[in-house]
């Protein structure tokens, strides 16, 4: 039997090189496994856990449906929709919240970094989201849930979640344990201004990141730009990691070239910087500029788009809707 594959990205703009490496390039390679079942959802519930222009989300949803296409996730072969289509996933992430303990939520690491100092004024969405994250996946039975490193906390919490409703309501096995699959490399791609800090959406520098729809120009520009240090090319992956812009560089190379760092090592050993510099713009430019011509290509089109999430959102609902019935039938409802 095959995978049950379901996975989400949020669509809050600037759709990166870090998503598409650490996520959507794996979700592709996934699809077309024989005899894999995958659905990919734009999470829209969860970008509202911070504050968004309506009009900005609206274009956003379709941005990233068109980013998923661009990169050759299939609507033939996948579901694709968008989460709001689909009101299960609010209605069981509300049964779910009641089996997650605080304790669990208090230890998330990415709420505290999201809310900053002043958690006082954050969302309770944004506290809540690994609840709602929970649902999106336990309600489609997903037995993986391919992610970038930083989702590694919340897959934890979801399993937790599910083994503590099937021990509480005695129905063992009813919420299936995902399973994460993280890339053992390159699953956190870090900023190219700081090699210490993750390649972010909500960095205010764009020079950290290469966004999925930059041109040519800026890609070449960014990587010209990005943080290297005064040491020559090296020649082992010994002692790399206190050179973490230089592995971060050589990270997205190999993965964008389909081969292990050691080969990219090998490559690369006794040139000089710039020489790197320019084979890196280069493969990005050609992994990435097909990617980014064909979104703007679909976006000039949002009825396409918005029809391929209302007939993927009728699929899932059929799945996620009988779920639920039957959560709210153990439960007592
Ligand atoms: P989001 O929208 O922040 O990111 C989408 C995907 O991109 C990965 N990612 C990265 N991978 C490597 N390096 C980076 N710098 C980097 N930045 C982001 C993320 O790990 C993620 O896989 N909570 C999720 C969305 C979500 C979800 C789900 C995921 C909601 N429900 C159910 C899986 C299953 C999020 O905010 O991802």
């Amino acid at each position: 039997m095959g995978k049950k594959i379901f996975s989400g990205v949020q669509p809050t703009g600037n759709l990166h090189l870090g998503n598409y490496i650490g996520a959507i390039k794996n979700f592709v390679d996934l699809q077309n496994e024989t005899d894999n079942q995958c659905i990919f959802c734009v999470v829209d519930l969860h970008a509202i856990t911070v504050k968004q222009d309506p009009n900005e989300l609206k274009k956003n949803i379709r941005e990233t449906t068109a980013a998923f296409l661009a990169s050759g996730i299939k609507p033939e072969q996948s579901i694709i929709f968008n989460q709001s289509l689909v009101p299960a996933h609010a209605e069981g992430s509300w049964i779910l919240a009641c089996v997650a303990r605080m304790g669990w939520l208090n230890r998330m690491t990415q709420f505290k970094e999201k809310a900053g100092k002043d958690k006082e004024k954050a969302s309770v969405g944004l506290y809540i989201y690994p609840v709602l994250m929970a649902a999106d996946i336990l309600l489609y039975d997903a037995t993986h849930v391919p992610v970038g490193e930083d989702q590694k906390q919340h897959l934890e919490l979801s399993r937790d979640i599910a083994q503590k409703f099937n021990s509480d309501f005695n129905s063992l096995n009813f919420l299936k344990v995902p399973e994460p699959l993280i890339q053992k490399s390159f699953s956190r791609i870090m900023s190219l201004k700081d090699g210490r800090k993750k390649m972010s959406k909500s960095d205010p520098s764009d020079l950290s990141r290469i966004n999925l729809k930059d041109g040519k120009d800026e890609i070449v520009n960014k990587i010209k730009k990005a943080k290297t240090d005064n040491d020559p090319m090296p020649a082992s992956d010994d002692k790399l990691n206190e050179r973490p812009e230089i592995e971060n560089l050589l990270g997205i190379y190999s993965s964008l070239s389909n081969q292990n760092l050691k080969s990219t090592i090998n490559d690369f050993s006794g040139k000089n910087f710039s020489d790197f510099k320019s084979k890196l713009a280069e493969i990005i430019v050609e992994k990435i500029s097909p990617i980014s011509d064909e979104i703007r290509r679909l976006e000039q089109d949002p009825k396409f788009i918005d029809d391929i999430l209302k007939s993927g959102s009728k699929k899932a609902e059929k799945i996620a809707k009988l779920k639920v019935e039957e959560l709210k039938k153990i439960v007592g409802f």
